[in-house]
This record gives structure tokens, C-alpha cells and sequence, in this order.
């Protein structure tokens, strides 16, 4: 959904009312600092940095947020899994930017029977660092020991109940491998995940909203769709968004139990995968702003 012409100079979840019948607000545990934001329910998502300057080329925020380039769903790589995604402009650049939606849901339910058979009972690994390595293999090959342990791998079905009670795939550019019910790894992962996020991404199930005004307000539900921002270029302007997620709290929102995780061994191979993923071209100069969500 998108909100424009209402005004709106804080993020919803932020208000009493209205928050209260969201949900629970997931804490930012401090991408991309909160000195700008002023609170931990806030991700400061924008391209400017606490001095107001914009983000540069070859800096650590410039290549985390490349991955937001690639298609995700919002906090996957945490075991509790995000419900909601209000995402509120505060100043839009002229050259203009957007972000791209697509449909888990519908596009989960056209895959031929036999398909769905053979992926609807796998557990799936959603880990940040897998998009980051992605999307900027140079500054995330290699993480820090602090970075590991700040932010191991989640587990989550890979097929989950969308609201309406359909099933949606729930699949993200952090989806690093995938395992039988039985914790066996399923050769090939990164091919059947990249297969199924392209599927998923058709332009039949894919859409693109414009950001037009200050003030404008994009809300998705992370359990039925993937997103993704334009890729940073050195010609953007600043752009002030900042993002409140809402935790779930239906069935599978905190995904396979830590008991079902040991039990499994599903947290024995953090080693880098090798991709074959086509990544988003950084530097298109094409003048785009990016829309980091
Ligand atoms: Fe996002």
C-alpha cells in the first residue's frame, strides 16, 4: 500500500494509537546507526550519513546497503521473522527513485504441482551476510568475527501460510541454502533459490512504485512479498527514508525451534557459497537516486 498527500512526518508505528494496532516494533540492533532517527524502532535507511553528507563510494554502509538492491524480505536473516514494513520518505530527490515489489503468494501458487511437492516441506537458511557477500563480494568475503556473531543464520520453512491462509514462499536475496525436514542440504540451493526468485519476480508478479513527495509511505507485508531498492550510483542525491518493521506474530513467525535446529545441525557451515547470482550494477550512471528500504 502506499500513502501520499496525508502529511505524514512520522512513521506510524512511532504513533501510540495506530502502532498499538500493528504490532510489536522490531528494535534496530544498529544498521545504520540511530543518531540520525533518534530511536531504536527506527532504521535510518537513507543515503546520508550522521554529518548529512551523503554516503560514499567504498564505505562499509555504501556496500551493506547494496544488497538491499537485490530481492528480500525485511529481517528474514532473524529467527523472529518481520510481520509489516512502513517505510516513510522525508525528502525526495529530483532526479527521482522508486522501489519494486513482488508477489510470493500468486506466484507461489502458479508453480506446477510437482514443483511445489518438491519444495513445500523444505527448511531454508536466510542468512544477512549471504546478500552482503552478493552484492559486495569485495568488503564481505570475509566478516568479522563480531559481524558473525551479531548476526548468525535464521531457519525458516520455506513455504509458509500467507494472512488469507494460501501459501507463500518465504525466500529472500539472503536465502544461502536449503535442507530436507530431516536437516540433509539440498545440493544445488543457490540454483533452486535463484530459479524460484526469479520466477517469483516476473513482471507479472512484480510492480514499481514511485517515491514522489515528502511524506509518502509504502507499507508491504514481509510474509507475502519480496522487495528491492535501485542500486546506489555516485549521482544520487540525498534521500531521507527512514524504515519501522512490525514483528510477526502468527503461526512460523519465529521459524524452526532452536531445539529442531540443534537436533538438525543446521548451523554447522557458515563458509561463504559460491554464486552464480546476476548482481545489480552498482554504478549504472544513469543518475537513478537509490531507495534503500
Ligand atoms: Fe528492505
Amino acid at each position: 500500500m502506499a500513502y501520499t498527500d496525508k502529511g505524514l512526518t512520522v512513521t506510524p508505528i512511532l504513533d501510540t494509537g495506530f502502532g498499538a494496532e500493528l504490532g510489536t516494533p522490531e528494535v534496530n540492533p544498529s544498521w545504520g546507526g540511530t543518531a540520525r532517527v533518534g530511536t531504536q524502532y527506527l532504521f535510518d535507511v537513507s543515503n546520508i550519513e550522521a554529518d548529512g553528507t551523503v554516503v560514499k563510494k567504498g564505505t562499509r554502509r555504501w556496500a551493506h546497503s547494496l544488497g538491499n538492491a537485490l530481492w528480500h524480505t525485511d529481517s528474514s536473516f532473524n529467527q523472529h521473522r518481520a510481520k509489516y514494513s512502513l517505510l516513510l520518505s522525508h525528502s525526495v530527490p529530483d532526479t527521482g527513485c522508486a522501489t519494486e515489489y513482488a508477489d510470493t503468494r500468486q506466484s507461489w501458487k502458479d508453480l506446477p504441482a510437482e514443483k511445489k511437492a518438491e519444495l513445500r516441506d523444505l527448511v531454508v537458511e536466510h542468512d544477512l551476510w549471504h546478500s552482503r557477500r552478493m552484492a559486495s563480494p569485495e568488503h564481505y568475503s570475509h566478516l568479522t568475527e563480531e559481524e558473525r556473531t551479531k548476526k548468525p543464520p535464521a531457519y525458516h520453512r520455506l513455504v509458509q501460510k500467507a494472512p488469507n491462509g494460501e501459501e507463500a514462499v518465504f525466500l529472500a536475496a539472503h536465502a544461502k541454502r536449503l535442507f530436507t525436514p530431516d536437516g540433509k542440504e539440498v545440493p544445488n540451493s543457490q540454483n533452486i533459490i535463484r530459479d524460484l526468485i526469479e520466477h517469483c519476480t516476473l513482471p507479472k508478479y512484480s510492480f514499481l512504485a514511485q517515491w514522489n513527495s515528502p511524506g509518502d509511505l509504502m507499507w508491504w507485508d514481509n510474509r507475502q512479498s519480496m522487495h528491492r531498492a535501485q542500486p546506489y550510483n555516485e549521482k544520487m542525491g540525498p534521500r531521507d527514508v527512514r524504515r519501522s518493521t512490525v514483528l510477526d506474530d502468527g503461526e512460523g513467525s519465529h521459524g524452526i525451534t532452536q531445539e529442531e535446529i540443534q537436533r538438525l545441525d543446521l548451523g554447522s557451515n557458515d563458509a561463504p557459497i559460491v554464486y552464480d547470482i546476476p548482481v545489480p550494477k552498482v554504478d549504472a550512471g544513469n543518475g537513478v537516486t537509490v531507495m534503500a528500504a
